[in-house]
């Protein structure tokens, strides 16, 4: 922790950064440090520390006895994991989960800010907890996660939803216990946000979702500044974890018998760019994490401007790092894409899956589109179209370009109706159906290799897990088989999921997936 973040914690010191429109001195008494867009922008050359000294202290241990805890995640992946360390952090406080909100003591909301809708569900689902807290006042609750880092959300919050107790953002998770502590010392409203990143803490507890596929951070942060997105301002600078760090975490992960890693990062390809003392880069993590006798690894999300030749050589190695890449192309268009801050083009695109389909020929790829970007003409959207078909994606995730305070492209005037954004949007998902299902064709009659996950969400008769590629499988099989992989041949092929029979346990060989 630097001195400014330590003075940013500092409980009673309030520091305004960026003051609130009304008066809001009755916050004053306690801790009050709101987030600055400006300040989480900045980008300084100091190194990052790693610390591996968390300890609850003394004077929190058993805060949590006989109260329960509640979780709502919003978003990505990230944000899926930090539940888990606050849930670990929790659990070490003495607290218990609970799937019911109704009876729980403390209830949390991890938020998303990526798009505007995401945001308006966490508004939507906190008037939800107003009645909660009506009935009982003891009930804390705090938002946190990347909404918590925005100033005007902050604000929204203390103008209108007094009936939260607390927010904290992205860089302080470690610091809940404080939190929590000072929110039942005070009747005031405790906001704890600092602008700037912290250090990276690596022995934070965490309870993890389950026994069979495990996350693993390996960076935090984003440097891209593509200029549509907040990420970079909610989850501050490219910070690399230390390879041993992780390796020591996927080796951990494999002797508990975990069978599937996901390696998370805002943008994978740019890990190790910040160490100065070592060139070690995401292709010799790679390298490094495929010796370990863990049946998958994956990793999401990666950028094409850091996807190197070194990385496809070893991806093209194969073993367990599957032969699914997911590839974020934003646009087809290359004006587009320049505006948006994507520093490549549609060409560079194209070559890079060129490398990637000559090194692994039987690669899947997956992407991320951006509809109705300020000003994208129909010509532009057709190159989008055009690209997508080019490169016969499998999924791709499709959203309408949606502003967000504080980012350049959000100043720019935008001239597209939002009617003409749908009708494209709807015109790019029908033909995202239609190659998906094209995509399935194939697996009728094939034998694929799946991880068993649990019994399916529709129906608790059949079990559900994903191959390699990541399809979905829903077949009848005994519940033993949870948790293994297993053969299974595909009787029908849907647009988004396949149906087959269970065949059998598979030991170490390899079946198409
Ligand atoms: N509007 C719409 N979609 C966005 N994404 C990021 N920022 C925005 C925004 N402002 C999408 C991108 C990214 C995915 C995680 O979310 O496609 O890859
Ligand atoms: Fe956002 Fe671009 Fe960073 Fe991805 S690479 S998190 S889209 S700024």
């Amino acid at each position: 922790m630097n001195e400014e973040q330590r003075q940013g914690a500092g409980l009673l010191k309030p520091d305004l950064v960026n003051p609130p429109e009304k008066d809001y001195s009755r916050y004053f008494q306690t801790v009050y440090t709101p987030p600055s867009l400006k300040d989480a922008k900045k980008r300084g050359k100091e190194e990052i520390a790693y610390h591996d000294d968390f300890e609850i202290d003394e004077r929190f241990r058993g805060m949590g006895t006989n109260r329960k805890f509640f979780i709502r995640t919003f978003g990505c992946q990230m944000n899926e994991h930090d539940t888990e360390v606050i849930a670990g952090i929790l659990i070490g406080l003495g607290y218990e989960p609970t799937d019911i909100v109704a009876e729980a003591n403390v209830i949390l909301l991890n938020t998303c800010a990526i798009r505007e809708n995401a945001e308006n569900k966490v508004f939507g689902e906190l008037g939800h907890y107003k009645p909660l807290k009506q009935k009982n006042p003891d009930v804390l609750i705090g938002v946190c996660g990347c909404m918590s880092q925005e100033e005007s959300v902050v604000n929204k919050i203390l103008k209108t939803y007094d009936q939260v107790d607390m927010i904290f953002g992205t860089h302080n998770i470690h610091r809940l216990p404080n939190i929590l502590h000072e929110a039942y010392l005070s009747k005031e409203m405790v906001i704890d946000v600092w602008s700037k990143e912290g250090d990276i803490i690596e022995n934070l507890p965490k309870v993890r979702h389950g026994n069979i596929k495990a996350w693993v951070n390996i960076m935090y942060g984003c440097d891209k500044f593509c200029t549509y997105c907040i990420v970079p301002y909610t989850r501050g600078k490219e910070r690399s974890r230390r390879p041993q760090d992780i390796i020591q975490e996927v080796r951990q992960l494999a002797s508990q018998g975990y069978k599937e890693i996901t390696l998370l990062g805002q943008n994978v390809n740019a890990y190790g760019k910040d160490f100065d003392d070592i060139g070690y880069r995401f292709g010799d993590l790679m390298e490094d994490l495929r010796k370990i006798d863990i049946p998958r690894i994956r990793f999401t999300t990666s950028h094409p401007r850091d996807f190197d030749d070194h990385l496809i050589e070893v991806l093209a190695k194969g073993g367990n790092l599957v032969d699914h890449i997911h590839l974020p192309v934003q646009s087809g268009s290359s004006d587009i894409l320049k505006i948006m801050a994507r520093k490549y083009t549609r060409e560079h695109y194209l070559e890079l899956v060129r490398k990637i389909k000559e090194a692994i020929p039987n690669v899947t790829l997956t992407t991320d589109i951006i509809v109705g970007f300020p000003n994208e003409t129909d010509e532009q959207f057709e190159e989008t179209m055009s690209l997508y078909r080019e490169v016969g994606f499998d999924i791709a995730y499709t959203y309408i370009y949606s502003p967000r305070e504080g980012t350049p492209a959000a100043k720019m005037i935008d001239n597209i109706p939002m009617e003409v954004k749908k009708e494209r949007l709807q015109r790019l998902n029908k033909l995202v159906n239609d190659l998906s299902a094209e995509a399935m064709k194939p697996y009728k009659g094939k034998i694929v290799e799946v991880l068993v996950e649990g019994e399916s969400k529709r129906n608790p008769e059949v079990l559900a897990g994903y191959t390699e590629k990541n399809k979905l499988v829903n077949f009848k099989a005994p519940r033993s088989a949870i948790g293994k992989i297993v053969k299974v041949k595909i009787t029908e092929a849907k647009t988004w999921s396949l149906d087959g029979e269970f065949i059998g346990v598979v030991e170490k060989e390899k079946v198409m997936s």
